[in-house]
C-alpha cells in the first residue's frame, strides 16, 4: 500500500488478552482512529438493562434497539458511541456489565444493529482526517474487516489474563464470557484467517506494541 492510503489494523482476542493497551499504543504511534467495539455492546447492554430489555430475541428487544440513534463522538482519538445522545462512562466496565454482555452480543439481533455502525468508523476515521483505523473487538477480521490491512490477534495465558485483572482491580468473568463469546452463533471468537497471533503471556505491553508495530510497518511499506 502507499504511505497516502488509509490503513486499517483488526485486532481480535479473549477478555483481558492486552487488546485495548496494544491498540492505545498503536493509536499513538501511527495517528491512527481508536474503535474498541467491545465498548460498543457494553453500551448497547446498559442501555438495554435500563430499560427493563431481557437478553432474548423478541419484539422488546427489535423495539428497544431499532428505537436508538447511534452516533460516533471522538475523544483523544477514541470513537465513543452515543446512543441518544448519552455517551459512555465507567459505568460500561462494571460487574455488572461484565456479567451479562456476553448474553446481549450472543444476540443477531443486537449484531446486526451494529454491523453497518462499526463498518461506518472507517469513514469516521477519514471525516476526521486519520490516517487509518486500529479496531479490537471478537470479529473484526473475521466479519467487520475481513479485507484488513493488518488483522492480529492476541492471546495469553488464563494465569496473564487474571493477574492483568486484578492489578486493574476488576470482577470479571472472564472464561464465561470467552466460553459465550467463542461459542455463539452469530460470528463467535476465532482466530481470522490470515491473522498473526502475538501471545504475550510472557512479554511486556512495550514489546507487544512493538511487535504489532513491525506488521503495521511492513503493511505501510508494501
Ligand atoms: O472487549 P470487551 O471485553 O470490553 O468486550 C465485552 C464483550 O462484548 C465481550 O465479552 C463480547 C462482546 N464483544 C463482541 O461480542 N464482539 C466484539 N467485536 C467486541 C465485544
Amino acid at each position: 500500500m502507499s504511505k497516502d492510503q488509509f490503513i486499517i489494523v483488526a485486532i481480535d482476542g479473549g477478555a483481558a488478552s492486552g487488546k485495548s493497551s496494544t491498540s492505545r499504543g498503536l493509536r499513538d504511534r501511527f495517528c491512527l482512529m481508536r474503535v474498541d467495539t467491545g465498548s460498543f455492546y457494553r453500551s448497547i447492554t446498559l442501555k438495554l438493562l435500563e430499560a427493563g430489555v431481557e437478553a432474548k430475541s423478541n419484539a422488546k428487544l427489535n423495539q428497544a434497539l431499532e428505537k436508538m440513534e447511534l452516533k460516533t463522538e471522538i475523544e483523544s482519538g477514541d470513537a465513543m458511541i452515543s446512543i441518544d445522545g448519552w455517551t459512555p462512562d465507567e459505568s460500561i466496565r462494571s460487574e455488572r456489565i461484565n456479567h451479562s454482555v456476553s448474553d446481549y452480543a450472543a444476540l443477531p439481533e443486537v449484531r446486526g444493529r451494529l454491523l453497518q455502525y462499526q463498518r461506518n468508523q472507517k469513514e469516521v476515521a477519514q471525516e476526521n482526517g486519520y490516517s487509518g483505523l486500529i479496531m479490537e473487538g471478537r470479529d473484526i477480521g473475521s466479519v467487520i474487516f475481513p479485507d484488513a490491512n493488518v488483522k492480529l490477534f492476541l492471546d495469553a495465558s488464563p494465569e496473564a489474563r487474571a493477574l492483568r485483572r486484578a492489578k486493574e482491580g476488576i470482577v470479571d468473568s472472564m472464561e464465561k464470557r470467552d466460553r459465550i463469546d467463542s461459542t455463539r452463533k452469530t460470528a463467535p471468537l476465532k482466530r481470522p484467517e490470515g491473522s498473526i497471533i502475538i501471545d504475550s503471556s510472557e512479554m511486556s505491553l512495550e514489546e507487544v506494541i512493538d511487535e504489532a508495530a513491525k506488521y503495521i510497518e511492513a503493511a505501510l511499506n508494501s
